[in-house]
């Protein structure tokens, strides 16, 4: 039951400015919470307090060995209105950033991770191809803000789940419910991680660096049909996979934009990842044009149902379509109570060593427990417990865990019986 990472791999956490820092700083979140739309009323305003008491969280980390954090800037704080820039906003996120690496922590930074200033939003987002210039001027921005200081980036944060809850699904904001409008979000954010992978590189290499990355976090999940004896359900399942996360994947990594995405002339061909950035959560199952979950399989607080060997096997499919570096940007899962967060933990890092991918770096979604979105405060994913009314911190039995595989380089026979071996899923 024991098992030792490779050399070259190492452990992180992240997480997403909105989700963490609190405020209202005019972003669409916000906005949709005074809208009433957050399932348990609690507000981002609030979160993890973190903009203000990010030290203490950066020591936090620290003291837990973590070797590797993806942290992600909020546009809203940085570019308040349109043509305008918050210096002040740039040298907070340029302290901590030089705190965490004095404490020896290297920074993944995200760009765009789900929220927009309103200003953007109200002039209709990454709907509209006019838009994307902002975006642009923001990365530019972005990379001669930090780029002296930081040689890795997200440019965004899975643009499947953005595309589809926002203007599919229309449960985040603005709320639309239009497969059109889906379809050109994807198209539009591909031409923005296009260019912006660009702006970064080119950038940084004026500088004088050569060590730059760059990816988008890719939410890749496992399709299966339900029974995969009927052809209708694997149909369906092909057809989901395309549209929801196939398309925008080779269009973004390669530049080919296919069916049901359109061709845009300004892009041309090319590679244009880095490394492969995956974020990985969990499986469907599909019998219709809806998300379905496995019966009698394990699931999380949220009914996700657990699929390790998924990883890999999504792992495996972006590997076919560019052979870069693996990191897995995001993998986690809602435990209120923690009582089975080290073994799902324990699974999938497993899946991960049993492999012959070159993944190299594994960031846990999340380090604290977060505003986990229309969910609210009411989602647990952290290896740190959050009392939002105190704000106090207090590491799991999973944090505890994680810290001792950093330290061990892997699990021994002692600690999967001490953390793992008694752990159970639910069903
Ligand atoms: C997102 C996170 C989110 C997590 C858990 C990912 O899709 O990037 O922001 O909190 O899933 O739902």
């Amino acid at each position: 039951m024991d098992f030792k990472f490779k050399d070259q791999f190492s452990l992180g956490v992240a997480s997403a400015a909105t989700q963490i820092e609190g405020g209202e700083c005019g972003h669409n979140w916000n906005d949709w919470y005074h809208r009433g739309r957050i399932k348990d009323g609690s507000n981002p305003a609030r979160a993890n307090d973190h903009y203000n008491i990010w030290r203490q969280d950066a020591d936090l980390m620290a003291s837990m060995k973590i070797e590797h954090y993806r942290l992600g800037i909020e546009w809203a704080r940085i570019c308040p209105d349109e043509g305008k820039v918050d210096e002040d906003a740039i040298t907070h996120y340029r302290d901590e950033i030089l705190y965490l690496m004095e404490k020896g922590i290297s920074v993944l930074l995200t760009i765009h991770h789900f929220t927009n200033p309103m200003w953007f939003e109200t002039k209709g987002g990454f709907t509209k191809k006019e838009n994307i210039k902002y975006f642009l001027d923001f990365v530019d921005l972005v990379v001669n803000s930090f780029g002296d200081i930081v040689a890795e980036y997200i440019t965004i944060n899975e643009p499947n789940v953005y595309a589809t809850m926002s203007y599919f699904y229309g449960d985040w904001p603005p709320g639309e419910k239009s497969i059109s409008t889906a379809i050109k979000v994807m198209s539009n954010m591909t031409i923005c991680h296009i260019k912006a992978y660009e702006i970064i590189q080119h950038t940084r290499h004026d500088m004088g660096f050569n060590d730059t990355m760059v990816s988008f976090a890719n939410h890749i999940r496992i399709f299966d049909p339900k029974n995969p004896k009927n052809p209708w359900h694997r149909i369906c399942a092909r057809l989901v996979d395309r549209f929801f996360q196939g398309a925008v994947t080779e269009a973004m990594t390669t530049g080919k934009f296919k069916w049901p995405l359109k061709r845009d002339k300004d892009i041309q061909e090319g590679e244009y990842l880095d490394f492969i950035a995956i974020n990985y959560y969990t499986r469907s199952t599909v019998s219709g044009f809806g998300d379905g979950t496995k019966e009698d399989a394990p699931k999380n607080d949220l009914g996700w149902e657990i699929y390790p060997e998924g990883l890999v096997q999504s792992a495996k499919e972006l590997y076919r379509l560019l052979e870069r570096p693996i990191y897995i940007t995001e993998n986690g899962t809602c435990d209120n109570e923690d009582t089975f967060r080290s073994k799902y933990i324990y699974d999938h890092l497993k899946a991960i060593v049993e492999s012959d991918l070159p993944i190299t770096r594994y960031y846990h979604w999340c380090f604290c427990d977060n505003f986990e979105w229309i969910e609210g405060e009411s989602s647990r994913f952290g290896l740190v417990h959050i009392d939002y009314e105190t704000q106090k911190r207090t590491i799991k039995r999973s944090g505890d865990f994680y810290t001792r595989m950093i330290e061990e380089k892997g699990v021994t026979q002692d600690m999967y019986n001490e953390y793992v071996r008694d752990l159970e899923y639910h069903y």
